[in-house]
């Protein structure tokens, strides 16, 4: 549905995108992720051509954004609706008036205005505000304002800029339970670009990690979970799914292998779908001769698949241990040695 091929965008020395390649799909919620700075509103504003790359082409529905100018440009930008982190409503028109305004610009004929605002209220929970001023509602009515606007031109594909960074977890969490319905009711397809991984995590099918302009890592969000490859990106899902132990745990680990010298290993075990269904543990613990100590852990679920880690302090023989590493790694658990020093 969307296809970008080696964007750059240079804002005279500053390089904020250096060469993006990304394919996503109709009726895909795909999320993109980043520190400031990494370029992720460069990159909305480049898919809706606010921005003209310096370099590259943006393909929406098959049609080459970046061939197109005046006229032609502006109907296909109609295609993209866009929800801002600040909502940019205007403060001196009604939540009725915020929404009509793009039907306005498109010159819809206002018997048809008045119907199709009424519909995008109702869509958003709205009805009942509908003649209050932006100064006399939440942040979250403003967002569900913002998301009816961005949906008045029946767009085919909706960009998200950090549109749940100024709210609170509930309100954030009701705002992305309204694009899930929103996508599964007209299949379109979301571009969510966000610095939270919680966000990610409730909503995105397929995620990119942006880093410095790049796309360093992309896959579907329960792999990017399990299995991170970039240093960046476990960095990111820090919040999710914890990659590194306490400083309480370590502590007690260092006691554990004080009191006994033999072999040990401090490993993290991660899991994801069908493993925790499987009696992978006992089943090296049996096999293997092993004794395991379960330091920490966390199971969560994306989409309705769960995952999970585990840190054990794992003894045994030495080639036992080994064997049991292995056997684990066969199963499809990712398993890494973790320092205790
Ligand atoms: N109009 C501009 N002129 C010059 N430099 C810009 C402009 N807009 C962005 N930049 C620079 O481009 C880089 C990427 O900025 P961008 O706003 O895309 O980042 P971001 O990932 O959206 O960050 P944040 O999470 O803080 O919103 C930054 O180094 C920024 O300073
Ligand atoms: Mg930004």
């Amino acid at each position: 549905m969307i296809e970008l091929q080696g964007i750059v965008q240079s804002y005279g020395a500053v390089q904020a995108l250096r060469g993006i390649d990304l394919a996503i799909a109709p009726g895909e919620v795909f999320g993109v992720i980043g520190k400031s700075g990494a370029g992720k509103s460069s990159l909305v504003r480049t898919i809706n051509l606010l921005n003209r790359p310096t370099a590259g082409r943006v393909l929406v529905a098959g049609r080459d954004l970046t061939a197109l100018a005046g006229r032609e440009l502006r109907e296909a930008r109609r295609q993209i609706g866009v929800v801002f982190q600040h909502f940019n409503l205007l403060s001196s028109r009604t939540v009725r008036g915020n929404v009509a305004l793009p039907l306005e610009l498109a010159g819809v004929p206002s018997g048809e205005i008045r119907r199709r605002v009424d519909d995008l209220l109702a869509l958003v929970g709205l009805s009942e505000l509908a003649d209050r001023y932006p100064a006399q509602i939440s942040g979250g009515q403003k967002q569900r304002v913002g998301i009816a606007r961005a949906l008045a031109n029946r767009p085919k594909v909706l960009l998200s800029d950090e549109a749940t960074s100024a709210l609170d977890p509930e309100t954030t969490r009701s705002i992305l339970a309204l694009l899930q319905q929103i996508r599964r009711d007209f299949g379109l397809t979301i571009v969510l670009i966000t610095h939270q991984m919680q966000v990610i995590k409730q909503i995105a099918d397929r995620v990119a990690v942006l880093d410095a302009g790049q796309v360093v890592e992309q896959g579907a969000v329960l792999d990017l979970f399990t299995h991170p490859r970039q240093a960046i990106t476990r960095s990111l899902i820090e919040d999710v799914v914890p990659q590194q132990l306490p400083e309480s745990v370590v502590a007690r680990v260092r006691a554990l292998m004080a009191a006994d010298d033999g072999p040990a290993q401090l490993l993290r075990l991660a899991f994801a779908g069908d493993d925790l269904g499987r009696p992978l543990l006992s089943d090296v613990i049996r096999r293997f001769g092993l004794d395991l100590n379960i330091l920490h852990g966390q199971v969560d679920e994306v989409q309705g698949r769960p995952f999970g880690s585990l840190a054990v302090l794992a003894r045994g023989a030495r080639e036992q241990l080994a064997a049991a590493t292995a056997a684990l790694r066969d199963a499809g658990v990712r398993v890494q040695e973790l320092p205790h020093a």
